[in-house]
């Protein structure tokens, strides 16, 4: 009878010791999240994805797991933290536009990232990324719209309009993300509106970047990056360099192989 009673003590005491009685609920160690990049890299953009990646295993997250989702119609140096998606090109404007849709219908591969985050494929990490963007929902502002009232849509009969007087902050289409729950409320609600765009003929102006800036309008990011997050290469702005957004001709990169 007492042996037992003694025994049920020592459980109860090995109990504690390793409950956060002893220990503090803070756990000195820092919570590893699974962290989803999305790159759209078809046609030629695959060359900009593989240098993307490989400047966000040395600056991105580096404390947490990265998984780097990757569509493209092009081959990729294939290493275990790379995804490959099979995507056709679209042509130009559908590349950039359709991307939501494209996030969205891969849904099933990206549900088990705790965040996910877009990008443009032509840019570079350039400087240690961390815990600061981690958060529910979470824009850039556009490095061309600082203080001041950005390109916004201005069809009305377009999902993506925004009235003269709306809008404050102006987000770039380059680098966004968020929690899984809140990225894919983002991506769902975005490919719906351009596709009821499309069903009219609409195309805003900057394609998926004008969505996005309505969204973010209606939903207002927990998160709100400075352009060192969408960074342009060639411009000297008053901001540490993180995430660069790379110079490129654009029209030679549109254009068909
Ligand atoms: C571009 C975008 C690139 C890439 C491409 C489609 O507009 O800037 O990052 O997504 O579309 O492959
Ligand atoms: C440009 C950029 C475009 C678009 C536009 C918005 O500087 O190259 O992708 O973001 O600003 O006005
Ligand atoms: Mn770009």
């Amino acid at each position: 009878m007492q042996r037992l009673f003694l025994k049920k003590w020592l459980f109860f005491l090995i109990f504690l010791s390793n409950s956060s009685f002893f220990y503090g609920d803070e756990t000195t160690e820092e919570k590893k999240y699974k962290i989803g990049l999305c790159i759209m890299a078809t046609g030629r953009y695959v060359h900009f994805a593989e240098q993307l990646i490989e400047s966000g295993r040395k600056y991105f997250l580096t404390n947490h797991d990265v998984t780097y989702f990757v569509f493209t119609d092009n081959r990729i140096n294939q290493e275990k933290d790379v995804v490959v998606i099979p995507q056709k090109r679209l042509g130009w404007p559908y590349d950039t536009m359709m991307r939501f849709e494209v996030y969205f219908k891969n849904k099933n591969l990206l549900q088990e990232m705790d965040y996910l985050f877009a990008s443009d494929a032509d840019m570079l990490f350039v400087a240690p990324i961390g815990e600061e963007i981690l958060g529910p929902l979470v824009g850039t502002v556009h490095p061309g719209y600082v203080g001041r009232r950005g390109t916004y849509e201005v069809n009305p009969y377009s999902k993506a309009f925004v009235r003269a007087d709306e809008g404050q902050i102006y987000f770039a289409g380059g680098f966004y993300g968020g929690d899984r729950e809140h990225f894919f409320t983002l991506i769902d609600h975005n490919q719906k509106m351009i596709q009821e765009d499309l069903s009219k003929g609409i195309i805003p102006l900057w394609h998926d970047e004008s969505h996005l800036n309505r969204y973010f309008l209606d939903h207002q990011p927990s998160i709100v990056l400075s352009p060192s997050y969408c960074y342009p290469e060639s411009l000297n702005l008053p901001y540490p360099k993180k995430l660069l957004a790379l110079d490129k001709n654009h029209a030679e990169l549109r254009k068909r192989k």
